[in-house]
C-alpha cells in the first residue's frame, strides 16, 4: 500500500491541506469546540435550519398524518422498492409549483443531492456525437459529469456570451445535439448569469440549456422558485436542477424537466438507479419546508437588503457579485487563510476558498449571509473584516 504522507505534506507546504472540523451550525451562528462564532459559511439562505417552531410543526404533522411509520431508511434504490411515496408526493408538489410559471407541463425528478443531479444526468442523456458546453465557473459536481460523459465537452469564459457564440458558430454543425450549461447564481463568485441571453442564444443554434440554481432556489423569484423563474423563461429551460440541502436546510436534489427527459433518466441515470434512496422524512421535510420557504417574501428582501449593507460596508475590498454571497478576494491562498483565521479570534466564521477551487491569485472569503441576521450584525462582521483584512 502507498504511503499518502508526501503527498500530505506537500498539500500542507501549499496552503492546499483540507481538514474536517467537527462544528454545529444553528442559524446564524455555529459552534465549535464550546465556543460560538457568527456563520458566514452556510448555505441557510433563510435561515430555515434553526426555525425550531417549523420543525415542531412537521414533526407533529407527520406524526400525526402517519403515525411516524416509515420515515427511516428507505433501504433501497428508487428502483428497487425504495420508492416511498415521501418521494413522489415532493416530485408532484414542485413539478405543479414550476408548471404553474410555464408555459407547458413540467415534470419532477428527485435526486439523493445535487451532486448526484449534476453529475448523473447530462452524462446519461449526452452521447459521443453530442457537445456540452459550460461556463468556466461551473461547480465540481458538474464537472464530474463532464468526466463521465462520452460527450465532447468544452468550456466558454464565465459569463462572456460573445465566447459563447464563436464557439456555437465554430463547432454546432459538428454535432447531433448541444447542451448549453450554467449554474444561475454561481457559488463561488456570487454573480448571475445571463440567462436571458443564454436563451436567445440556445433558440439560434438550437441547443438545449442545463441550469443549475442551486445558491437560487429559495431566494430568487417568485415563491423563491429561481432566477429563471424570475426571467420568466421556465419554458426554454430544458432541466432545471435545484438543491434543497441549501435554503431548504433539507437533503436531496430535483431536476424540472419535460416527461420524456424524466423518463429516459429513470431508465439511464446512475446516480439514480444504483444508488440507495435517501431516508423518506428527508423528502417530507424538503416538501414541507419548500411549501413554508415559498412563502417567505419578507426573508428574502432582508436578505437582499443586508447583502447590500455588507457590499456597501466592504467597498474598500474587492468584492464580486450581487447576491446573498458575498465573495471577498484576498489574492493568495496564504492571505485568505490568515484573514480567515484573523476572524476566528473575533468570533467569526468566514470560511477561505483558495486555489485549486478558485483561480490561482484569486483566493477568498466567501462570506454567505442568512435572513436570520439583523443588519447590526452584518455591520459589525463588515467592520470585523476590514480591521483582520488591514
Ligand atoms: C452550484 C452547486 N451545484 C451543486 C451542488 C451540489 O449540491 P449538494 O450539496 O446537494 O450535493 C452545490 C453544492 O455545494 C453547488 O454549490
Amino acid at each position: 500500500m502507498k504511503n499518502f504522507t508526501p503527498e500530505l505534506l506537500s498539500l500542507k507546504d501549499a496552503g492546499l491541506y483540507r481538514r474536517l472540523v467537527q462544528s454545529q451550525a444553528a442559524g446564524r451562528f455555529v459552534e465549535r469546540g464550546g465556543e460560538i462564532f457568527v456563520n458566514l459559511a452556510s448555505n441557510d439562505y433563510l435561515g430555515l435550519s434553526s426555525n425550531t417552531a417549523l420543525q415542531r410543526e412537521f414533526l407533529e404533522r407527520i406524526l400525526s398524518e402517519n403515525g411516524g411509520r416509515f420515515l427511516m431508511g428507505s433501504t433501497s434504490s428508487r428502483l428497487l422498492g425504495g420508492n416511498n411515496g415521501a418521494f413522489c408526493q415532493l416530485e408532484d408538489f414542485l413539478a405543479r409549483a414550476y408548471s404553474a410559471h410555464s408555459p407547458e407541463q413540467k415534470k419532477c425528478l428527485a435526486f439523493n443531492s445535487g451532486y448526484h443531479a449534476n453529475s448523473g444526468i447530462l452524462s446519461a442523456l449526452a452521447t459521443s456525437k453530442d457537445l456540452i458546453l459550460c461556463d468556466r465557473l461551473i461547480h465540481a459536481s458538474l464537472v464530474d459529469c463532464l468526466r463521465l460523459s462520452s460527450a465532447k465537452w468544452m468550456r466558454f469564459r464565465h459569463n462572456d456570451m460573445a465566447h459563447l457564440r464563436q464557439i456555437l458558430k465554430k463547432n454546432r454543425g459538428e454535432y447531433e445535439s448541444v447542451y448549453i450549461v450554467t449554474e444561475s447564481v454561481f457559488s463561488m463568485d456570487g454573480d448571475i448569469a445571463d440567462i436571458a441571453e443564454i436563451v436567445k442564444i440556445k433558440r439560434e443554434f438550437d441547443a438545449a440549456l442545463y441550469v443549475d440554481e442551486a445558491h437560487a432556489v429559495g431566494v430568487f423569484g417568485k415563491y423563491g422558485l429561481g432566477v429563471c423563474q424570475e426571467l420568466g423563461v421556465l419554458g426554454e429551460v430544458d432541466f432545471l436542477m435545484g438543491t434543497l440541502g441549501k435554503a431548504i436546510a433539507s437533503e436531496g436534489a430535483f431536476l424540472i424537466c419535460s416527461e420524456n427527459v424524466r423518463e429516459m433518466l429513470v431508465n439511464k441515470c446512475r446516480t439514480l438507479i444504483f444508488t440507495t434512496a435517501i431516508s423518506p422524512i428527508a423528502a417530507m421535510w424538503s416538501k414541507f419546508a419548500f411549501e413554508k420557504a415559498m412563502g417567505m417574501d419578507s426573508e428574502r428582501s432582508h436578505l437582499r437588503r443586508i447583502s447590500g449593507v455588507l457590499r456597501n460596508r466592504l467597498s474598500s475590498l474587492k468584492t464580486l457579485g450581487s447576491t446573498q454571497i458575498v465573495p471577498v478576494v484576498l489574492g493568495e491562498n496564504s492571505a485568505a487563510t490568515s484573514v480567515s483565521e484573523r476572524l476566528l479570534k473575533q468570533k467569526i466564521w468566514a470560511g477561505a476558498v483558495r486555489y485549486p477551487t478558485v483561480p490561482k491569485g484569486e483566493a477568498r472569503l466567501r462570506l454567505s449571509l442568512n435572513a436570520d441576521m439583523p443588519r447590526e450584525l452584518v455591520e459589525d462582521v463588515a467592520d470585523k473584516i476590514l480591521e483582520c483584512a488591514q
